[in-house]
Formats: structure tokens, C-alpha cells, sequence
């Protein structure tokens, strides 16, 4: 009995000394995992740069092209389908048209100033340089300009541009911030024209989306983020 219970001392003292040997082994090895001795948490991250520390694909600039207005025209908010002066609605299937404006890091853009500019439902261009502005559609405003809020959204109320030869049909736009122009691009339509869209790079190419206004009128929406460098 006496020799069982020496046996049993014995076989307990070299565990533990196994044990301190693996437990000093662990802490001077190179391959040892660092053990947070902080307890678990639920909270959310309070680290900010942890939360905005992304990376966003930039959206490519495209060419002015011809018709940017020579000077800004003085009717020029963000809904593009009413008109002083008139009590019609523009012509054409009525576009939703929103997003917000981030910079690279995530961060909102906000006080910068989108503008659009496009054709109305005939392909035609407020611009002295379209042969055809003559006949352009009296009710829509064909400029338009957002202000970007605090947390980068921006919208506008338009139509869907007419294509013109040969160009599929596309919307202008710059970004401004503090009055100078950052950005200036273009958006083209997926599913109109012939387009599959992949004919351009995804950040400019919308998707219009079916729905309807708080009136019930028939709308397409499209929703696209703006991402500015810096
Ligand atoms: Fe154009």
C-alpha cells in the first residue's frame, strides 16, 4: 500500500513537472499564439480608424465631352423633370438617381456638389453646340446640381436620357469641393442600347430598377456611389 502511494507521489510530481516544463516550453517558443488576457467583449469597436480603414475603388473620370453648359443656368436643382414657369412634366420615364459621395477611406464627402447634365427623351442637348436644342423639351431642366449631406448622400430627381448616335445613352456628371471640380465622369445604363453594361467600368454603370413614387407613378431607380480619391 505504502509503495502504491509512493508510486501515485511519484507519478504526480512528474506530471507537474511535465507540466511546467510544456508551460515554459510555450512561453519561450517561437510559434507560441500571443494569448489576450483581456476579458471577451460584446461592445462595438470604439476604434474609428478600425471602423472606416477601407480601401474603395476610385470611379474613373471620362471626358467632358461637348455640352457642359457654358454658364451655369440659374434653374438648376437637383429634380430636373419641372420647370418654372410650367406646370408639365418632362418628358420620358422618370429616373431616381442616387448615392452617396465618399472619399478612398470611406469618409463622407459631404458640402461637395454633384452635377448632372444629359439630353431630354430626344437625344437632345441644352447646348448651342446640338444642332437640334432649338427643339429641345421645354419642361426639363437638363442640368441639375445636389448638394452632397453629412453622411454623402446625394439624389436627383431626372428622366432617362434618349441615346444620340453614337453614343449609348449616358448621364455627365462632376464632383465639386470648395468650387473646384474633383471629378468629372460619366453613367451609362445596363439593359438599354444593347448594353450588358460591361462595356464599362462597373462604377459607372447603373442599374434602373422598377418601382414607384410616393404618387404610385411608374419610376425607375438607380443607386450609385461616388468614390473620389484622397
Ligand atoms: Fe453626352
Amino acid at each position: 500500500m505504502r509503495k502504491m502511494i509512493g508510486q501515485k507521489k511519484s507519478a504526480g510530481w512528474l506530471v507537474l513537472v511535465l507540466l511546467i516544463l510544456v508551460t515554459v516550453g510555450c512561453q519561450n517558443g517561437a510559434a507560441a499564439p500571443a494569448v489576450d488576457q483581456s476579458a471577451p467583449t460584446m461592445e462595438p469597436s470604439t476604434n474609428t480608424a478600425e471602423v472606416t480603414a477601407v480601401d474603395l475603388a476610385i470611379t474613373p473620370a471620362q471626358a467632358e465631352g461637348p455640352f457642359y453648359p457654358i454658364t451655369a443656368p440659374p434653374d438648376r436643382d437637383s429634380d430636373l423633370t419641372t420647370v418654372p414657369g410650367s406646370d408639365q412634366t418632362a418628358a420620358g420615364q422618370i429616373l431616381w438617381l442616387n448615392g452617396r459621395v465618399l472619399y478612398q477611406n470611406g469618409a463622407p464627402a459631404a458640402g461637395a456638389v454633384v452635377e448632372i447634365w444629359q439630353t431630354d427623351d430626344q437625344g437632345i442637348y441644352m447646348h448651342p453646340g446640338d444642332a437640334g436644342t432649338a427643339n429641345r423639351d421645354p419642361n426639363f431642366q437638363f442640368f441639375g446640381e445636389a448638394v452632397v449631406g453629412a453622411d454623402g448622400s446625394y439624389a436627383f430627381k431626372t428622366i432617362v436620357p434618349r441615346l444620340y448616335e453614337p453614343r449609348p445613352r449616358h448621364i455627365h456628371f462632376k464632383v465639386k469641393v470648395g468650387g473646384q471640380t474633383v471629378l468629372t465622369s460619366q453613367f451609362y445604363f445596363a439593359g438599354f442600347d444593347g448594353l450588358s453594361g460591361g462595356e464599362f467600368p462597373e462604377p459607372l454603370v447603373l442599374t434602373a430598377v422598377p418601382g414607384t413614387d410616393e404618387a404610385g407613378q411608374a419610376i425607375l431607380t438607380a443607386q450609385k456611389d461616388i468614390v473620389l480619391s484622397g
